[in-house]
């Protein structure tokens, strides 16, 4: 399914090692995300342990496009992957990561590592161009290592054949800090770039959309952690609106629900407690509903209990 920048309120979901798994990407899909993208997978994970890797590939039948995310520093061992890729269907992009900022990742040459060595990952971007057989192929980064060069970045992602970029309002050196978040850097990226700019970093509702559009211009927004515990995120800004009705919102946690039953089994009822006790913050009798929830084990009684409270 072709990707079509030119779409008002273009929606990404970031991937989030740990949160974006299968059932969350098909309800988010289900209520407004335009792309999913798949968690970092590590290209040498991919190649020397290929069986138990290929499961973190599994993808929802609704995620088109689909777009696997890969982590390396060899051309060697990125072709390889691209490789394996290649022979999986159903896949539409393949993203490389250029912005994890984890220690364990970075020392070993790759994610955000790559902002301080542009001709590598240009090398590296172009060995996906020329090897994968997928429709597309994008770039998630940071800002810069330590120092910002948003520009420089674009330029080599957009010569390496990429066709989009996504960038994460941070340095690596920055963190995850609040107060270091700069849309302005987004905004000079989009300022020189040919190919469309998705912008990411702390987009958390519909306000904070409207403003991180209007400064940056970008062609469209990647949202993560605002999603978490408040997937509603997505229809909210598709449809404008100040406020997510409470239908609407026990109808998306319903089919959370049914998703992780499908996926995960039994043991989705115990998964889903984590995400029922962070949907019902805030709501009135909070807490004696997680107590009946904590309670019970059986799937009937929890989706009699999640049409009580959200209903
Ligand atoms: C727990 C966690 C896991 C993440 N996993 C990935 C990942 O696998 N690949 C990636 O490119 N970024 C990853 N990120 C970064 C996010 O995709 C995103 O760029 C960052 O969280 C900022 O966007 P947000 O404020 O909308 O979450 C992760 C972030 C967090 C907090």
């Amino acid at each position: 399914m072709k990707i079509d920048f030119s779409k008002k309120d273009l929606l990404f979901l970031a991937p989030l090692a740990g949160y974006t798994d299968l059932p969350f990407r098909q309800v988010v899909k289900n209520f407004g995300v335009d792309v999913t993208v798949s968690e970092m997978i590590s290209s040498n994970a991919l190649i020397y342990n290929s069986k138990k890797t290929k499961r973190m590939l599994l993808k929802a039948p609704n995620e088109t496009p689909y777009i696997v995310q890969i982590a390396g520093n060899s051309e060697e061992i990125i072709k390889e992957a691209v490789l394996i890729l290649n022979d999986i269907d159903g896949i539409d992009g393949i993203d490389l990561n250029c912005g994890c900022p984890v220690p364990k990742v970075v020392n070993h040459g790759s994610g955000s590592a790559l902002l301080k060595d542009l001709p590598k990952m240009a090398r590296l971007i172009e060995t996906i161009k020329k090897h994968s057989n997928k429709r597309y192929l994008s770039v998630k980064s940071r800002l810069g290592f330590e120092e910002k060069i948003p520009k420089e970045i674009v330029k080599v992602v957009e010569q390496s054949g990429a066709d989009w970029l996504t960038l994460h309002g941070r340095t690596r050196a920055d963190k995850y800090k609040p107060d270091r978040i700069d849309y302005d850097a987004i905004a000079d990226a989009k300022q020189v770039a040919s190919i469309p700019i998705v912008a990411n970093g702390d987009i958390n509702s519909l306000q904070k959309y409207k403003e991180v559009k209007e400064i940056t211009k970008a062609d469209a927004v990647m949202i993560g952690r605002g999603a978490v515990g408040n997937p509603w995120i997505f229809y909210q800004i598709k449809n404008n609106l100040e406020v997510v009705k409470k239908d609407k919102i026990k109808e998306i946690i319903l089919e959370h629900f049914n998703s992780m039953l499908e996926v995960y089994g039994d043991l989705g009822v115990s998964i889903f407690r984590k995400h029922l006790h962070t949907y019902s913050k805030g709501f009135a009798e909070a807490s004696s509903f997680r107590d009946r929830v904590n309670r019970t084990d059986d799937s009937e009684v929890i989706r009699g209990y999640i049409e009580e409270f959200f209903g």
